[in-house]
């Protein structure tokens, strides 16, 4: 079951983006191990590379909040297709994520389409545990 607030501040998020050149709103929140949630949305820039994930923004708004866990991540897009984390962004939910954690994939409204869990996105992955 998917936590309401959070999709609810991943759709808040998706408000914000920043999005001129592809006019694709993205918003993201994760829940941390304290309960708090972060949100982010998508930035891009005229020099395209530039731009970034709404997920690695709500991972940043995480980490300077002291959160160092994530325990629970939602996407929020539109369109046919899911919305579901870039390949980077997958990596750095691992960061912070356990093979669990859950990621909904949810429309511009915040209905859930799909939830995977990382490990369906990231099989095999690689992340703090292998340099230890
Ligand atoms: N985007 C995200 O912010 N998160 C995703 O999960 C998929 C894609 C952004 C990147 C870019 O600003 C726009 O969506 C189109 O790719």
């Amino acid at each position: 079951m998917a936590d309401k607030p959070l999709i609810a501040a991943a759709v808040a998020a998706r408000s914000k983006a920043y999005a001129p050149y592809s006019r694709f709103l993205v918003g993201a929140a994760v829940k941390d191990e304290t309960g708090a949630i972060h949100a982010g949305c998508n930035v891009e820039n005229a020099a395209y590379p530039q731009g970034t994930c709404a997920e690695a923004g709500a991972v940043a708004a995480m980490v300077l909040a002291g959160g160092r866990k994530i325990v629970e991540a939602a996407v929020v897009g539109a369109g046919e297709g899911l919305v579901t984390p870039c390949g980077g962004c997958r990596q750095k939910l691992r960061e912070f994520g356990s093979p669990g954690l859950a990621i909904h994939v949810c429309d511009e409204t915040g209905m859930v389409k799909k939830s995977f869990t990382l490990e369906e996105l990231l099989p095999s992955s690689f992340g703090p545990e292998n340099l230890a």
